[in-house]
């Protein structure tokens, strides 16, 4: 990845610093090599600033899993995390990629817009997480999406932060629970509820790796610096395989000038982890989540979709499955 710059001199110095040593882990190593985006003169600039770089188009796959754990992961909420969870999950089933989508936030809003009646749900993940016995094919929805697989959540997941606690292991609940299922998907992706608890932990302890969607605007960049530091303990203590994926830019309103130059920061700390594709801010997206399915099959020609689709194949080019 490209020399983080310091960033300009209104960042915390807290901030600074974090988001100078966080360590990106293997996945940015290849980010993709080099020379793919060594910039023709008359390149035309993403939305990122930068020109985009070279993604092949995914090729099918001969066989499925083992799994990539991915952690959708930002404290803050209103992000995009969500939508990011669905959409990506989505797409990536598109790509023919077979994929498992797990609810781990109480408000169980994945699990909504997919469509699901959680609040009725006999079984969740909660029962995954604390009551021997339940396995993931006990907890698991098929959606309409051809290859997208569903573990929801509803309330009954908030209790589940205290009565891990006493638990020996408490970290490794999700890793456990998953465990069997690693070689019937390519992506597990996991929709994190917005704080650092144990919740947010289990997801880190059993990730490969990290997406953090950021909305485009000034005070998300602070709250990254926390995040790194989450990852980077979680990294030493309890995973040491765990990286940082990747920074999705998410609500851009290439527009505004704050927006510019928000992504400009971002651009500067995080260099070549900031993937090209970026999700602008449009109506589209609150309307999904009334339909109850990805924008990739409710306006599948949308801008939005697209963008999903690009990532898609970002993430897919970045993990080499
Ligand atoms: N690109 C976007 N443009 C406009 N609205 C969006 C976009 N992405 C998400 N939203 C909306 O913003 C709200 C928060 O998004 P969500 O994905 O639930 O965030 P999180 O999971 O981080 O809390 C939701 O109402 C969602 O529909
Ligand atoms: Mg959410």
């Amino acid at each position: 990845m490209g020399t983080p710059q310091p960033p300009a001199a209104d960042t915390a110095p807290a901030a600074q610093h974090a988001l100078l040593h966080g360590r990106p882990g293997a996945d940015a190593a290849h980010a993709g090599p080099e020379h793919t985006h060594t910039a023709e003169p008359e390149a035309e600039l993403g939305p990122t600033g930068r020109p985009r770089r070279h993604v092949p188009e995914p090729q099918p796959l001969p066989s499925h899993g083992p799994a990539k754990i991915i952690a959708m992961c930002n404290q803050k909420g209103g992000v995009g995390k969500t939508t990011s969870t669905i959409n990506l999950g989505a797409s990536l089933a598109e790509y023919g990629r077979r994929v498992l989508l797990v609810d781990l936030d109480p408000q169980g809003a994945l699990s909504a817009g997919l469509g699901v009646a959680h609040h009725d749900l006999d079984l969740t993940v909660h029962n995954l997480l604390v009551e021997r016995g339940v396995s993931v094919d006990d907890v698991l929805l098929h959606t309409r999406v051809e290859g997208l697989d569903l573990l929801p959540s509803n309330i009954d997941l908030s209790a589940a932060e205290i009565q891990l606690v006493s638990e020996v292991g408490r970290e490794q609940a999700l890793g456990r629970a998953l465990y069997p299922v690693l070689d019937r998907y390519d992506y597990i992706l996991v929709d994190c509820q917005p704080s650092l608890g144990l919740l947010t932990v289990n997801a880190l302890a059993c990730a490969d790796a990290v997406i953090i969607p950021m909305e485009c605007e000034y005070f998300s960049l602070r709250g990254l610096a926390l995040l790194n530091d989450t990852v980077d303990k979680v990294r030493d203590r309890l995973n040491p395989k765990l990286s940082l994926a990747g920074i999705l830019v998410t609500m851009f309103d290439s527009r505004t000038l704050h927006a510019r130059e928000v992504m400009s920061r971002v651009v500067e700390v995080f260099g070549d982890l900031v993937y090209d594709s970026v999700i602008a801010r449009t109506v589209r997206f609150p309307e999904t989540s009334v339909a109850g399915e990805p924008i990739t099959t409710w306006a599948p020609k949308s801008a939005g979709a697209e963008s999903y689709r690009a990532l898609a194949r970002e993430v897919i080019h970045r993990s080499g499955r």
